[in-house]
């Protein structure tokens, strides 16, 4: 099936076709519900490695820990998919700031991923050969946007965020934040960098963008963002390393089975 252009509309999410071809100019994103049945949650909880059953195990609350389970049982299934293996046969590495990776050799081509989850819906970002950033947020009526936005947005990003009447700040803000971190997770560095040195677009019906990095414009011109819609009351963005990819999106595992 044809993705759309990244800068396009979002596609709506399909059913996954039975074989997972990606290809090098192409971006998969998944959505999933997080709360899955406890026979699913156990089912998962086999496939994962010792570090993550380990991890699993320091969730205080445990809707938390059954939330990680599945998203990393679903993680594990997306990826064996492409990979042609069984989810547990997968491993992974992480980076010094913890951004997890399949472990092996490095391959031009290999198959990247990033995740996000919130509230009980995960994406899965899965590119090839590309790195990927992605973000997924509930929009919240308690935070002080305002505010926040003073603390960690651009001067610009303030600026235009005061522009916008006050009933559609809310959604900006969580859009504008949205798109920083997928950006910042793509780089691999999560909110170790300073949100105010990325400067992305915000106002409502403009394409998702980045327009500066550290005031760097041959940074930002090497990343592509694309805002995605996850479910009602959510905001989500994507961050990908070069232009001109296609984007397709599937629920996993099937629409008809399972609505979030
Ligand atoms: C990555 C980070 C931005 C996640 O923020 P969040 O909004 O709470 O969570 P999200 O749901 O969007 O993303 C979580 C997922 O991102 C991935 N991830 C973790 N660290 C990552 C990183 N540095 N870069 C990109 N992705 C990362 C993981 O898959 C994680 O899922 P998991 O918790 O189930 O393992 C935040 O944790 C961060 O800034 N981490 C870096 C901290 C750091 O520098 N640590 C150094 C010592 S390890």
């Amino acid at each position: 099936m044809k993705a759309a252009p990244s800068t396009s509309p979002v596609p709506p999410w399909r059913s996954p076709p039975e074989t997972l071809v990606l290809g090098c100019d192409e971006v998969h994103v998944w959505r999933a519900t997080l709360d899955q049945t406890p026979s699913q949650i156990q089912s998962f909880l086999h496939n994962l490695a010792a570090d993550e059953q380990a991890r699993a195990e320091r969730f205080y609350f445990e809707r938390d820990r059954e939330h990680f389970i599945a998203a990393r049982g679903v993680l594990r299934a997306i990826l064996g998919g492409y990979l042609n293996r069984v989810p547990e046969c997968l491993s992974f590495c992480y980076s010094s700031h913890g951004k997890p990776a399949l472990a092996g050799k490095p391959d031009g081509d290999a198959i990247r991923f990033n995740v996000s989850h919130s509230h009980g819906i995960a994406l899965y970002a899965v590119t090839r050969g590309r790195e990927v950033g992605i973000d997924l947020e509930r929009i919240r009526l308690d935070l002080a946007v305002a505010e926040i936005a003073e603390r960690f947005f651009s001067r610009r990003e303030v600026a235009m965020l005061r522009t916008l009447p006050t009933e559609a700040q809310r959604e900006a803000f969580f859009r504008c934040w949205t798109r920083k971190e997928a950006y910042l997770k793509a780089r691999g560095e999560g909110l170790s960098l300073p949100l105010d040195q990325v400067d992305v677009s915000l106002a409502p019906g403009k394409p998702a963008a980045v327009h500066g990095i550290q005031r760097d414009s041959s940074e930002a011109s090497r990343w592509s963002l694309q805002e995605l819609a996850p479910a009602t009351g959510y905001v989500a963005a994507l961050a990908v390393a070069g232009h001109g990819w296609r984007l397709a999106c599937w629920q996993w595992p099937d629409p008809r089975q399972q609505s979030v």
